[in-house]
């Protein structure tokens, strides 16, 4: 059954031993490998059982999980939302249950915020604004039109949702720059480089890549390398995480800037769980702090990236 009132204090395990039902979205990008490594980790430096299940980028998955883990009866839910909508139905259905739940990097829409406890994870609309400031400050001599295609994340999806939405507000201050296209590609390499072999297939004239993450943006440069252009250069590259692949690429010029989305979510969220679990008052939002990384400062730090 449930842990009450218990006095964690300590390593964990024994009598106050927490179970955590975790519902990942899946094993689409480095940066959710890297979060599946410090979720998992960071349970176990805890003493807190981790029940892990991945859920291929599905929501009937995950709401599949959520529902045995009620059944389990498992201290604490947590879970990544694959989108944003349709989750009041089960996460009903956890309260009914008294099980606490935790959101973990993507936000869900329901009106009725009881439903959870705490929203660990980033502003994705401010990374959004950073990659478009960016922009508007590296064109800030041109007067010509720049041609921006878009690369969105999974769609209903927050981080593809509100990158879109922070950068579309910041370049939208100027009419010279114009979104041509923008499409999904499911924040996947193999779908990036789809995607931009379609766009450059019916664009000749792209200046400006925004992928809402690294690997469609690692996937992009194939393609665009494939039409004999070069990534970086003749086509100027923007794309969010800071995962190991895509700051090597910005190390090497392809790439030429990525705000980052931190990954390292585990030992915040383990520490939620732990007072949640006793009936303490968390925060409602824990918004992770994050930077940007020019070219120059992806050389600086490359050797000591974790992910
Ligand atoms: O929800 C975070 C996003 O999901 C990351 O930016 C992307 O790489 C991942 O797939």
């Amino acid at each position: 059954g449930g842990v009450s009132g218990s006095d964690g204090g300590g390593s964990g395990g024994g009598d106050d031993a927490i179970t955590m039902g975790f519902s990942q979205v899946g094993a689409e990008s480095g940066w959710r490998t890297a979060n599946t490594k410090s979720v998992q980790e960071s349970a176990a430096k805890a003493g807190i059982t981790l029940k892990f299940s991945d859920a291929q980028q599905k929501q009937e998955n995950q709401i599949k999980a959520i529902r045995s883990f009620i059944q389990q009866r498992v201290d604490v839910i947590a879970f990544s939302p694959v989108v944003e909508s349709g989750w009041d139905t089960v996460l009903k259905e956890a309260q009914n249950a008294k099980i606490p739940v935790i959101l973990t990097d993507r936000a869900v829409d329901s009106k009725d915020t009881s439903l959870y406890k705490s929203f660990l994870g980033s502003d994705f609309i401010e990374e959004g604004k950073k990659a478009g400031q960016w922009l508007v400050e590296e064109y800030k001599d041109a007067t010509d039109t720049v041609n921006i295609v878009e690369l969105q994340g999974t769609t209903g999806s927050a981080p593809a949702n509100d990158r879109k939405e922070g950068f579309a507000q910041v370049i939208a201050a100027e009419p010279k720059f114009k979104v041509i296209a923008s499409q999904t590609g499911d924040f996947t390499r193999a779908k990036g480089k789809e995607v931009m072999e379609a766009f450059l297939k019916s664009n000749p004239d792209i200046d400006v890549l925004y992928a809402h993450n690294d690997d469609m943006g690692l996937g992009a440069i194939e393609a665009i390398e494939g039409a004999g252009k070069v990534p970086g250069e003749d086509i100027k590259i923007i794309t969010v995480d800071a995962v190991k692949d895509g700051m090597q690429a910005l190390a090497d010029g392809k790439i030429n800037y990525i705000v980052e989305c931190s990954p390292l979510l585990g030992p915040q969220l383990m520490d939620l769980a732990k007072k949640v679990v006793k009936g303490e008052q968390v925060p409602a939002r824990v918004v992770t702090e994050e930077t940007t990384f020019t070219q120059e400062q992806a050389k600086e730090v490359l050797s000591t990236r974790q992910y």
